[in-house]
């Protein structure tokens, strides 16, 4: 059967205003069924029924590679490595899975709360002046500072790490525009280009230094750098090279930018839903105290574990999931011929009426103990899933609630942001809009 198919005149204006939406509003129209866009040169597939996804994810996840134009810009900052597919990508994850296990992470939580809370704790100083801060930046340095702690075994200095984190921000950023345009040669200078190539240069200036160094001496340690140094140290050292700095910068990207992105999301929705945010700071006061947060906190956090997950369903970071078709085959009874593009998107799939009631609404019962088995695997897919699945999810499930609760401990946030927001279409879901937030410490007031 030939899919329905969206022509130009109907696809070009709404994407171009606001691109997340439209491919929503394209599944709507053809009731989640396979539909083919046409954006001109480039014609994918919008997949979004959840057996469609568990085809293209899971079951024949080999013949749907990480592959095609849309690949590129991701390639352009991160090169082959485990965000990329084929050898490099297995050869990386191999190395990279013992570091990321529920039990590995678990060992690391102790720390992690400590580098949180250290960072809190540099907050306070804005709190106590009353002023706005932007979330995403603040979140983002937060995550960073405590990501560079344990993953990196602090290998990085705070000087780099203030260097590299928005350079990181900058790079992520600026290829939207490549990404709406997909088929735009290289050599075409597009919006966003210049910042992209400074952004990447200031990356590798301070991630080449520790990849020689730690092919120099790889050490012992159970960081990432030593790690990929070890598994890399016989390979041919530019080589060698290459994939570790590859690999660091997909790692730094995948953990930092996800997790600063839902955390800044999370403000205006509680913001917005008082009852939830109530709720929480109940569980938070319980569970935390005034603080600081600690690695026992985290299994009595059950709420804010229900707020995350609805979080990500209404605003997955990873939003947007390409695949290529290798070979000619059949998506439910429609063909796909080799070498189109397939675009999976959790942010679609998990606003279908079909298996969300009221998909709009922010409702964490949703995710309250035994709803899950209800529902399709792949109505919900926020860290994606089959051998692609992301490796950092127990991580993130440890980081954010502690952030949070590190946070509700000592603040309650106001905020400042226009509504709606517009999700922007970069590396990660974050919104288009500036979102500040005051931090007003509890039980005292802020300066007006
Ligand atoms: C809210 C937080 C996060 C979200 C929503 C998220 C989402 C995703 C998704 C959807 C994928 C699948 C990509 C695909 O199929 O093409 C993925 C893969 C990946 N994620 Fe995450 N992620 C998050 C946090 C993290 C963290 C904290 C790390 C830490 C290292 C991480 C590292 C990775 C890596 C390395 C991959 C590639 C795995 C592979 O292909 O083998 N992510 N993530």
């Amino acid at each position: 059967m030939r899919p329905p198919a969206l022509p130009l005149r109907r696809t070009l204006r709404p994407l171009l205003r606001d691109p997340v939406h439209a491919l929503g509003s394209f599944a709507r129209q053809t009731n989640g069924q396979v539909v083919r866009l046409s954006l001109g040169p480039f014609r994918p597939y919008l997949v979004s029924h959840p057996d469609h996804v568990q085809h293209v994810l899971r079951r024949d996840w080999d013949n749907h590679p990480r592959e095609g134009m849309l690949w590129k810009p991701v390639e352009r900052l991160a090169g082959r490595s485990i965000i990329s597919d084929g050898p490099d990508w297995e050869s990386a994850r191999r190395v990279m899975q013992p570091l990321f296990t529920a039990r590995y992470v678990a060992s690391l939580t102790q720390g992690m709360a400590e580098a949180i809370d250290e960072g809190i704790t540099a907050l306070e100083p804005y709190a106590r002046a009353g002023r706005w801060i932007d979330i995403c930046a603040e979140m983002g340095r937060l995550v960073s500072k405590t990501v560079i702690r344990v993953l990196f075994g602090s290998k990085i200095s705070v000087a780099d790490a203030e260097r590299l984190g928005p350079a990181y921000g900058i790079a992520a950023t600026s290829f939207a525009s490549r990404l709406l345009l997909p088929f735009a040669p290289e050599w075409v200078p597009m919006p966003g280009d210049r910042a992209f190539r400074r952004a990447v240069k200031t990356i590798d200036e301070v991630l080449m230094p520790l990849v020689r160094q730690s092919l120099r001496e790889p050490g012992d340690g159970n960081d990432i750098i030593s790690a990929l140094a070890r598994a890399r140290r016989h390979e041919d050292g530019p080589e060698a090279e290459r994939r570790i700095r590859d690999d660091l910068v997909s790692i730094y990207g995948a953990s930092v930018e996800t997790t600063a992105v839902s955390l800044t999301w999370l403000w205006p929705v509680l913001h917005d839903h008082p009852e939830v945010a109530a709720r929480l700071y109940e569980e938070v006061e319980t569970v935390v105290g005034r603080g600081p947060v600690d690695a026992a906190c985290l299994p009595r956090l059950t709420y804010m574990r229900a707020v995350f997950d609805e979080l990500l369903r209404l605003y997955p970071p990873g939003w947007i999931l390409p695949r290529m078709a290798a070979k000619p085959g059949l998506l439910g009874d429609v063909p796909i011929e080799a070498g189109a593009t397939l675009l999976i998107s959790p942010f679609v799939t998990h606003r279908l009426e079909e298996f969300w009631d009221r998909p709009e609404e922010f409702d964490p019962e949703r995710f309250a103990e035994g709803a899950q088995e209800r529902r399709h695997r792949y109505a919900y897919f926020p860290f994606g899933g089959g051998p692609h699945v992301c490796i950092g999810r127990h991580l993130f499930y440890a980081e954010a609630p502690l952030m949070v609760a590190g946070l509700l401990a000592r603040f309650r946030p106001q905020v400042r942001a226009p509504r709606p927001l517009t999700p922007f279409p970069a590396a990660s879901l974050r919104p288009k809009e500036l979102v500040e937030v005051r931090l007003v410490p509890v039980g005292g007031g802020a300066a007006a």
